[in-house]
């Protein structure tokens, strides 16, 4: 055991991983895993909230995975693991679908957008979505949960859950605090930077995939839409271009403004040139090892295998307790 404090965190497995997950989710997990107790999931039972082919759900599964390697998270320190490998996630959330009223999880705007999108599948899963959240953090005693902005009100619920639960009962659960990081957590797309890259967009130039090859990359910058202004500006008024910049900082490290000195003067070509390079530098080498792991299968598997060990392992502990505290009689 470690006094450190515990973050956790997932993606689906829904598609091929964007640029936008991997700036705004995986780079920075990939520095917090040094100092927290970290464990990332991948969330395959969240996934299927969206109909999924199952060749496809298992490839995707297996590809986040060896994208959460490539990018540098270290089985060693963070727990990597597959949701479903862990029951205790599904067991909770039951529990926890108990103490979560239909009025809130009616409210939640995710559950609202996605039932617009499948009006002829709007399954509960999709609407208990948020109470499988809560049981994943809610398992490790998570302190901080990075996440984007999208995710602030499933948070809150979470919380809410916590708190109802422990105020029913006895201080059980740990009550969890979003990590929303400023700079780059949001990637714009790259034809509408008023909009989130999202890789169910039906125009393919308007995201980066980690999978893009280079000169697919340089295209796809090339094309990206900017603004008639002219001027490289770090404003509002100028999302195409923000968005750049955004990125330049968050791979670099550098600031906002630096980078925006370095194009006073210049044109819109030069900086999305720039910007490609810069991201092709970033996420070539994560692509060429994404690759290579996913042709062993034996050392993935040895990988999610110890990490549901150890995730189990701690979910187990928190599960006994909550049946316990709800007067469930143990079986032994
Ligand atoms: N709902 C999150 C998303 O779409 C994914 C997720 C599932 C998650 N369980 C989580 C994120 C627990 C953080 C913690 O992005």
């Amino acid at each position: 055991m470690t006094d450190k404090k515990t973050i956790f965190s997932g993606i689906q497995p829904s598609g091929a991983l964007t640029l936008g997950n991997y700036l705004g989710a995986i780079k920075n997990w990939t520095s917090m895993q040094e100092d927290y107790q970290s464990i990332f999931c991948v969330v395959d039972l969240h996934a299927i909230t969206v109909p999924k082919e199952p060749k496809d759900l298992r490839k995707n599964t297996l590809e986040v995975l060896a994208n959460y390697i490539a990018a540098g998270l270290d089985p060693d320190k963070a727990i990597l693991f597959v949701q479903s490998h862990v029951p205790a996630h599904a067991e909770l959330a039951w529990v926890l679908d108990c103490f979560a009223y239909f009025g809130e999880l009616s409210r939640m705007t995710q559950f609202k957008d996605k039932s617009q999108k499948q009006v002829g599948n709007i399954n509960a899963g999709l609407f208990n979505y948020p109470v499988l959240m809560a049981a994943d953090i809610l398992l490790y005693n998570t302190d901080l949960v990075p996440v984007g902005e999208d995710q602030r009100q499933h948070l809150e619920l979470a919380r809410d859950i916590a708190q109802r639960f422990n105020n029913r009962f006895s201080p059980t659960f740990a009550v969890p605090e979003p990590y929303i990081s400023k700079i780059g957590a949001k990637v714009m797309s790259l034809q509408d930077p008023t909009s989130k890259m999202s890789k169910s967009d039906d125009n393919q130039n308007s995201y980066i995939l980690l999978s893009d090859d280079d000169d697919t990359i340089r295209r796809k910058f090339k094309r990206a839409v900017t603004d008639s202004i002219g001027v490289v500006n770090y404003s509002e008024d100028q999302p195409g271009v923000k968005n750049m910049i955004d990125m330049m900082a968050k791979i670099s490290g550098r600031s906002v403004e630096s980078i925006t000195e370095d194009y006073l003067g210049q044109g819109y070509a030069k900086l999305k040139e720039d910007t490609a390079e810069v991201v092709i530098q970033e996420i070539a080498p994560i692509r060429e090892e994404a690759t290579r792991l996913l042709q062993d299968k034996k050392y993935l598997e040895t990988i999610y295998q110890k990490g549901a060990d150890r995730a189990e392992a701690i979910a187990m502990k928190m599960l006994r307790k909550v049946y316990k505290k709800v007067g469930f009689v143990p079986r032994r």
